[in-house]
């Protein structure tokens, strides 16, 4: 007996727990609902790196409890993340699809002693609500910044801007007015609407009625995306020359095949296309593809949870397994490795990731698929959202 328990120590290492303590990560996503395949995609990034690197970090074995929240709800995100730092006894909090989401849960992190790392919640005044927040997604400021010389070099210059109305789309809005002015074209009429917007033909009508050459819009990705680029082939104005530049949010590949040719050249810019040309990345996307259990339907929540899951493993890793939520965020300010979407870092002032940002075209590929075709690229862009 007792030379059996110190061979088992001998096995565990000097100075190491004997038995490995299991860390709980408690991810909260739209994992049923109209955004559901936006969860699904938090969960096969998170399961796709899981698989890469294995369950355990530092000797602790990583267990990942999922909590649904189908749509922005601040109330519902409060109790959700409550209930997994009180009861489920999570050490890291990850996931958070919607803003609202993300400001509801930040004032709990300090009292729990837990980390957030987003995997997507996108408004840059996210990260100036909590020290305890880590961000490894985008900001609408990061991703729309390279539209306004796009446009302008493709000769259209008179817009109208369509944002939802809440905290991503605000920042799109002013993101977008700054670039396209900087560029020398300007926004005629910004139209703000309600999140449960799904009827856009009057805004169609709207851009029309302005005789705009261009339309910024921007939408959380989903339905409401979907609806919105059908809309606007479908009223007629990309056939009458009218064209749509927004962040990548509104061509997710997941959506492309029930697009087809109404989103045909499109032109966004985002931190991630499933068809970035990369080793890493191919091994990312297979491993994800295989985690969502069909094909076509990775977009870019996946990447989010992926690098968010490396962050936490070094949070993990750095803290020894033990619960301290200020030095796990102190070791992974300035972090920099190789993400699926190419080089980034997490930025030690912000705690939000820095990163390439790309231009891309709506294209087949030679396989006549309908990717986000990456035709230019913007280097080591921080979030420039809160210095407006
Ligand atoms: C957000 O609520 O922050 C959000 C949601 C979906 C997006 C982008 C941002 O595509």
């Amino acid at each position: 007996m007792r030379a059996g328990a110190l061979a088992l120590a001998g096995v565990c290492g000097l100075g190491g727990s004997a038995f490995a303590d299991t860390i709980k990560v408690g991810i909260i996503g739209p994992f049923s609902g109209p955004f559901a395949l936006q969860g699904k995609n938090f969960q096969a990034g998170a399961e796709a790196w899981l698989a890469q690197n294995g369950k355990t970090v530092a000797g602790h074995d990583i267990e990942l409890v999922y909590r649904d929240l189908p749509t922005a709800n601040p109330q519902q995100a409060r109790a959700l993340a409550q209930e997994l730092i009180v009861r489920d006894k999570v050490q890291y909090l990850g996931g958070v699809y919607f803003t609202p989401d993300a400001m509801a849960i930040t004032p709990l992190l300090k009292q729990g002693n837990v980390p957030l790392v987003i995997f997507n919640a996108a408004t840059s005044a996210i990260m100036t609500s909590s020290p305890l927040a880590v961000r490894t997604s985008f900001t609408l400021s990061q991703t729309t910044t390279p539209l306004g010389k796009a446009a302008v070099e493709r000769g259209v210059k008179k817009f109208v801007s369509v944002v939802t109305d809440y905290g991503p789309g605000v920042d799109a809005e002013a993101a977008f007015k700054k670039a396209i002015t900087a560029a020398g074209g300007e926004v005629v009429e910004s139209i703000r609407m309600p999140l449960n917007t799904t009827e856009f033909s009057p805004i169609m009508q709207r851009v029309r009625d302005a005789g705009a050459e261009g339309v910024f819009a921007f939408l959380p990705s989903g339905p409401p995306t979907l609806g919105f680029v059908k809309a606007f082939s479908d009223t007629g104005l990309k056939k009458a020359g009218v064209k749509l530049f927004a962040p990548g949010d509104l061509t997710q590949e997941s959506d492309l095949p029930a697009l087809g040719e109404a989103a045909d050249g499109l032109i966004t810019s985002f931190h991630y296309a499933v068809s970035h040309d990369s080793e890493i990345n191919k091994r990312f996307v297979a491993a994800a593809d295989k985690a969502i259990g069909a094909p076509d339907l990775l977009s870019f929540p996946a990447v989010g949870a992926y690098d968010g899951m490396f962050v936490i493993a070094k949070m993990i890793a750095a803290t020894g397994g033990k619960q301290d939520a200020e030095k796990a965020v102190e070791a992974v300010k300035g972090l920099a490795w190789e993400s699926p979407r190419g080089p980034v870092k997490i930025d030690p002032e912000t705690r939000h990731i820095t990163q390439t940002i790309y231009l891309r075209e709506v294209a087949k590929d030679a396989q006549g698929r309908w990717i986000n075709k990456e035709i230019a690229s913007v280097p080591d862009q921080k979030d420039s959202g809160l210095t407006k």
